[in-house]
């Protein structure tokens, strides 16, 4: 059984990874009803939340029924990130994750995300001062290193535990890595085969099949497994890896009418949370996932991605349901 501070996390938890643009509250709620054990906000830039930049502030958004949810912070000034603590309080989220990870230079060249991995001195003593600043457990999410030739995750994540992290989800990839090549969980294993570590230590890194999850647990020992891009317009992954992991067997995939139902439901809750507008608009990238492997798709999914109103949209979808009921999804 899996704890994060006091909050209990099941067996071998599967969480949702927090991804720019995708981790929003529709798709979190959605990942939480295909299985989900803990959820994630995309990161949220301290200094926007301090400039109450009103983008950020949205982020901030959480349903009660995505719980247990945590809210990603990212920064490198102390200031900064305790006093969006205080603004991230006021959300009310279980847990605050500190972003340790992120590869993009418009980050890292501020020393934030993976950047950081630079000064581990000083991700130590931001995340102790974080620590101490909430009554929230505050985890981390970080990368293998900065570079193949500074894998150091054993002593960073012993020390970022001796701090008071609670949970710490290890990409298994540097920074110089960016997304390329093979995740390795080798180093991710080392770490939590260290006999002093005792928080959970949570894979992550191409887990896109429920045979991977199965490796992450059986093969490598970790306590959980962050699941990102495998999720994107797929929230059935969740409950996939569960049913493989009860029965030995493969689930079959969603019904077409699952996928549309899905589909009308994201959309909803994305324009309740946000508005028609920017609804219609932010919900279009998921479609082509939900709706993968139906052949000449292609008129359908204009529609749904050029339509401006959610009635066009929604109308989209009824044609869809109608023209391919039935259709073997494998
Ligand atoms: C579109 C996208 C956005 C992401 N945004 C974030 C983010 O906001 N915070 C973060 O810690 N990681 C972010 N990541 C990294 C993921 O959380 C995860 O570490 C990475 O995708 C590897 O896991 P996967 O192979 O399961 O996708 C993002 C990844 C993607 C694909």
């Amino acid at each position: 059984m899996s704890k994060i501070g006091n909050i209990d996390v099941g067996e071998f938890p599967l969480l949702l990874a927090p991804m720019e643009d995708v981790s929003d509250p529709p798709f979190r709620a959605l990942c939480k009803e295909q299985g989900a054990d803990v959820v994630y906000t995309e990161f949220i830039s301290s200094e926007g939340l301090i400039r109450d930049a009103a983008k950020s502030r949205m982020k901030l958004d959480i349903y009660e029924k995505e719980r247990p949810v945590g809210i990603q912070i990212f920064g490198a000034n102390l200031d900064s990130m305790l006093q969006s603590i205080e603004i991230v309080e006021k959300s009310n989220p279980d847990i605050i994750d500190i972003n340790f990870g992120c590869p993009v230079k418009k980050v890292v060249s501020k020393g934030a995300g993976a950047g950081i991995l630079k000064d581990i001195d000083l991700m130590v003593s931001l995340t102790a001062a974080m620590v101490k600043h909430t009554n929230l457990p505050i985890t981390v999410k970080t990368r293998l290193g900065w570079d193949h030739d500074s894998i150091k995750i054993v002593e960073v994540a012993e020390r970022l535990q001796d701090v008071g992290a609670k949970s710490i989800a290890i990409h298994g990839r540097t920074r110089a890595q960016m997304y390329k090549g093979v995740a390795d969980w080798g180093p991710i294993a080392d770490v939590k085969n260290n006999p002093r570590m005792h928080i959970p230590i949570f894979g992550n890194g191409d887990v896109d099949t429920p045979e991977k999850a199965m490796e992450m647990r059986d093969k490598f020992g970790l306590d959980g497994a962050m699941i990102g891009r495998a999720s994107i317009g797929y929230p059935w992954f969740f409950r996939e890896v569960k049913h493989f992991f009860a029965t030995g067997e493969h689930l079959a995939p969603p019904t077409l009418e699952e996928r549309v139902q899905a589909a009308r439901k994201h959309l909803q809750m994305a324009i309740d949370w946000k508005g028609e507008k920017l609804g219609v608009f932010e919900t279009r990238r998921h479609y082509t996932n939900y709706f993968k492997g139906i052949p000449h798709f292609k008129e359908f999914r204009t529609k749904m991605v050029t339509s401006d109103h959610s009635i066009d949209v929604f109308a989209a979808f009824d044609e869809v349901e109608k023209e391919f009921s039935g259709f073997e999804f494998v």
